[in-house]
């Protein structure tokens, strides 16, 4: 269970795998004073290929072993998930702060000119009903085109973020999204923003690419502000945990975040069993 909180316990992020380091530094940019303790769960990394039963159990353990690290807000920063778990977060513990990603549908509905949306995700996101429920709720009246990207997560955990390989992979994938010639192209998987340079040459500069990474760490603000939970350190602790090798994760923070020597650990969850976890 979540302790009492106070504002000098660390925010909690938590990811499959690197893809919530792009919502790790949006917080780190909004929020400079408060202290993130981030648990990558690369044992297990990409989960866009398990079940949701796993994805379910293995969002479970991470959630409880980030309460246990003294967390005093959780931040599912990985869509998939937070579309297969975070409902069911809330209901074990209720009374706690969790802040989970969803596609950002609605921001890029609301600024399509074309009136033709793409979204990129994994496929346990795109199925899940919280997705379906936000296309029904924000995008009335406009053409949501999906995508899924097998390989995407893989080569962001590998450290490969652009290249002639990946340019190609993404020119083909991608094909469709051009032909519906969307205009906005939501990142709906944290790892993508990381890809952002090659997805925008292959899309052409007149689509955006939308992460809701920022408008996630706002909502992380007013709700640490809401509840007197603002943290205000003058040197704010950042400590990395990975469920797999720690001199990896250690190498993979100094490349995609400012944090040139992290701190980094390694972490054993418990397992549970898949659909046991309540
Ligand atoms: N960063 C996760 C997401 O936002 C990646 C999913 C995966 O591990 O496949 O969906």
């Amino acid at each position: 269970m979540p302790h009492p909180s106070h504002p000098q316990q660390p925010i909690g992020v938590f990811d499959s795998g690197v893809g919530g380091l792009s919502v790790w530094n949006a917080l780190h940019d909004l929020l400079p004073e408060e202290a993130i303790a981030y648990l990558a769960d690369q044992q297990h990394v990409p989960y866009g290929s398990r079940s949701r039963s796993e994805i379910e159990a293995l969002t479970h353990a991470a959630a409880e072993w980030l309460w246990q690290q003294g967390a005093k807000l959780l931040v599912i920063a990985c869509n998939t998930a937070s579309a297969v778990a975070l409902n069911s977060l809330r209901q074990r513990w209720p009374q706690a702060a969790i802040v989970g990603m969803e596609p950002a549908v609605k921001p890029a509905s609301a600024a399509t000119r074309s009136g033709r949306v793409g979204v990129l995700a994994t496929p346990e996101t795109l199925h899940a009903e919280r997705f379906q429920r936000l296309v029904a709720h924000f995008a009335a009246g406009v053409e949501v085109h999906t995508q899924i990207c097998p390989y995407l997560v893989e080569w962001v955990e590998a450290g490969q973020l652009d290249g002639p390989q990946i340019e190609a992979y993404l020119t083909d994938v991608l094909a469709h999204l051009k032909q519906k010639q969307v205009d906005q192209l939501v990142l709906g998987c944290t790892h993508y923003p990381f890809l952002s340079p090659v997805i925008q040459r292959v899309m052409g500069p007149a689509v955006t690419l939308v992460d809701p990474a920022a408008a996630v760490a706002r909502q992380v603000q007013r709700l640490l502000r809401s509840c007197q939970l603002l943290g205000h350190q003058s040197s704010p602790d950042y400590v990395f945990y990975t469920t797999a090798a720690a001199p990896r994760l250690s190498r993979q923070v100094s490349q995609l975040t400012p944090i040139i020597h992290p701190r980094v650990h390694q972490a054993e969850l418990v397992q549970l069993t898949p659909g046991k976890t309540l």
